[in-house]
Formats: structure tokens, sequence, C-alpha cells
């Protein structure tokens, strides 16, 4: 039975949504003092997934194995890390989860989404025929220029962050879709505003823990 809860931060590259994480941590920690907060992150998480990460952010790759490999990452993630925290009544806030492969993989690289929700279906299909899904999913949402401005006076780029503008604004658009077809779970942050105010808008944000 799960009696944790399970938050995911998403957004474009550079929408600043790492900005945020280690202090809604923080804050999670002291409004619900009783309960466990673990921090982890997709590609990555667990020992394995780590090294699947620093493949898929350097290695040019099929697409279809760039999806198979953030998948199979993400099988290891949940069994060794978010299944057993949300069993054990953990909160569980995961940079990144199954929204940036339907992003990323099937908005901007245009791999079909039947193809990734079998991926999902069988990654994290329960017992009951549901999905292991989070409960909360924080959207830092920009538009691609913005985003593009903002990494520019960041560190060296990645794999994914050499893309152009236009792979990004599909990115964006898939994750806008997937918020529409889910409003009960996604929660939208425009994250043109400054860094003040996105935070006062967070730490007003009502969870049912
Ligand atoms: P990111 O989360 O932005 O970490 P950092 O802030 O350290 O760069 O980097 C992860 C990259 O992986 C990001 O560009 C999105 C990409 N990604 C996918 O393409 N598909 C996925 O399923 C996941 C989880 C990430």
């Amino acid at each position: 039975m799960n009696l944790g809860y399970f938050i995911s931060f998403e957004g474009i590259d550079g929408a600043g949504k790492s900005t945020h994480i280690d202090r809604f941590c923080s804050l999670m920690k002291s409004r619900f003092p009783n309960r466990e907060v673990v921090v982890t992150r997709e590609p990555g998480g667990t020992e394995l997934g780590e090294q699947l990460r620093s493949l898929l952010l350097n290695a040019p790759m099929n697409i279809e194995t760039e999806a198979l490999l953030m998948f199979a990452a993400r099988r290891e993630h949940i069994a060794q890390v978010i299944e057993p925290a949300l069993t054990a009544g953990k909160i569980v806030i995961s940079d990144r989860f199954t929204d940036a492969s339907f992003a990323y993989q099937g908005g901007g690289r245009g791999l079909s989404l039947d193809k990734l929700n079998d991926l999902e279906r069988w990654v994290q299909g329960q017992p009951d025929g549901t999905l292991l899904e989070p409960n909360l999913t924080i959207l830092f949402d920009l538009p691609g220029e913005v985003a593009e401005e903002r990494r520019s006076k960041a560190r060296a780029p990645d794999k994914f962050e050499k893309l152009d503008l236009n792979f990004f604004e599909k990115v964006r658009q898939e994750y806008l879709r997937r918020a529409k077809e889910n409003p009960n779970r996604f929660h939208l942050v425009d994250a043109t505003q400054t860094p003040e105010t996105i935070w006062d808008g967070l730490e007003r944000l009502e969870l049912r823990i």
C-alpha cells in the first residue's frame, strides 16, 4: 500500500526548477516534521541510473534506445528508491519523472506516444491495474527563447541542452498538453516570474499529504 506522497518537478532546461528543489525539500521537512523526505532525480537516483544518466546526457544514440534507457533507469529507480520510500510513508521529491520522457522523447524527438504509453505501463503498472504516478507535478513553464537565453548564461550544455529552439518549443507543448490532460496532478508555475515570486507561490501551495 502506498502511504507516502510523490512529487515531481518538471520543465524545459533553463526553466529554473533546480533552483527551487532544495528549498522546497526544506519546506516539506518543516511542514511535515513527522515525515521523512527523499530527494532524487531522473535519469538517475540509483548507482545504475546515474551510470545510465551519464550515457544519456553525453552519448549520441538512436531515439528508441534513448527512450528505452530512460525507462530502464526509471524501473531501477522505482524498484530501489521510489516504491520502498512510498511504502514507508515518506515524501519523495524527484527532479523529473515520466512526463519528461513524453515531453523530450515524444514531443521533442517525435517518438510515438503509443510506444511511450506502452513503456509507461510496463515500468509503472501496478498489480491493481493503475500506474505509479506522482501525486503532484510542479511544471515550470516558460517560452523556449527565454529558457535558451538563461541557459546561455549558465554552464556548458549537455546533449539535450545543445538542441535548438524548435526542439524545446515542442518539449514545452507536450508538457502543457499533459498538464491539460491531468489538471488534478499538475501545478503550473509561470517561470518567467522572479524566483521570489515563484517561491511565494510554492510556499502557498496546499498539499493533501
Ligand atoms: P536536468 O534534469 O535538466 O538536470 P540538470 O539540471 O542537472 O541539467 O537534465 C536531465 C536531462 O535529461 C534534461 O535535458 C531532460 C532529459 N530527460 C529526457 O530527455 N527524458 C527523460 O525521461 C528524463 C527524465 C530526462
